[in-house]
């Protein structure tokens, strides 16, 4: 028996092989799931990186800014899956200007171009994909810990701020449809959005020193092992939850 026997998964955010998604669809496939994943903009990279899945999944078009994509997004999936048990969230982006210590002059675009898409998006795609839940399910997203201020995060930490927040309403207002909503925090991992943050490397210097666990920087299993736990059977009473999958580090002062 697998962990996700029989539940049917739309998973975002599988960009290369070290994107979280990648992770997440891997073990779900491992672990029983059938999965469909959405990519954004270059499409054909996407489906090349999904022929490394132990079974190369469906990949639909998804830009999260893109009302009409998100419009189409349950007809989409539908033709691949009869409906869903679980959602993945994977997505985040903020414009260079956003991050790396530039907080005091982003202008409001750009933080608003971080917050649609990093933030909103958790909301909109969780509505999009409700007429496919019909039997209840999991929606989980990725959270960065958005209780400090961290250095050169910036925008992208009101962001996720905005994300933990969003989560909770979300759990409020699904839960009458049998919907937890939960998040994950993952501590730094050197996947394509984390290498393009200014100064990420500050991260990656003290992490694995803090954390009581010690933590490897390219293992995005831990925080994939967690998704799949919320995405399956085993927290049926948990939702509007933030897990931390971080070593230890969220725990530990200075
Ligand atoms: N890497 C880390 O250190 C870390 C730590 C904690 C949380 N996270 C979060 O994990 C999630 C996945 O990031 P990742 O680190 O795997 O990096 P990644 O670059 O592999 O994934 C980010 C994904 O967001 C997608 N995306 C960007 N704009 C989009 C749009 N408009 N519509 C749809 N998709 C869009 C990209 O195509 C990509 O697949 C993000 O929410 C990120 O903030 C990352």
């Amino acid at each position: 028996m697998g962990l996700l026997d029989g539940k049917r998964l739309l998973v975002t955010g599988v960009l290369t092989d070290s994107s979280i998604a990648f992770s997440v669809a891997k073990l779900a496939q491992e672990e029983g799931a059938s999965v469909v994943l959405t990519g954004f903009g270059r499409l054909s990279l996407v489906e090349r990186i999904a022929k490394r899945l132990p079974e190369p999944p469906p990949v639909i078009e998804l830009d999260v800014q893109n009302t009409e994509h998100l419009d189409t997004l349950a007809d989409r999936v539908g033709e691949h899956l009869d409906g869903l048990d679980g959602v993945v969230h994977s997505i985040g982006f903020a414009p260079q200007t956003c991050l790396g210590g530039n907080f005091l002059n982003t202008s409001w675009e750009d933080v608003a171009t971080a917050l649609h898409v990093s933030t909103y998006s958790f909301k909109s795609l969780a509505v999009a994909c409700l007429p496919l839940m019909k039997d209840g399910g999991a929606v989980v997203g990725l959270d960065f810990d958005a209780t400090k201020a961290w250095p050169v995060y910036d925008w992208m930490g009101v962001a996720k701020a905005g994300l933990e927040s969003c989560s909770r309403y979300l759990a409020r207002d699904l839960g009458k449809h049998g919907i937890r909503v939960n998040l994950v925090a993952a501590g730094p991992l050197r996947t394509m959005a984390a290498k393009s943050i200014p100064g990420f490397q500050e991260f990656e210097e003290s992490w694995p020193d803090k954390a009581p666990l010690g933590w490897d920087l390219t293992d995005t299993e831990p925080a994939a092992r967690a998704c799949l736990a919320l995405l399956s059977d085993w927290f049926p009473a948990t939702t509007g939850e933030i897990v931390h999958v971080d070593g230890g580090v969220h725990a530990i002062g200075a």
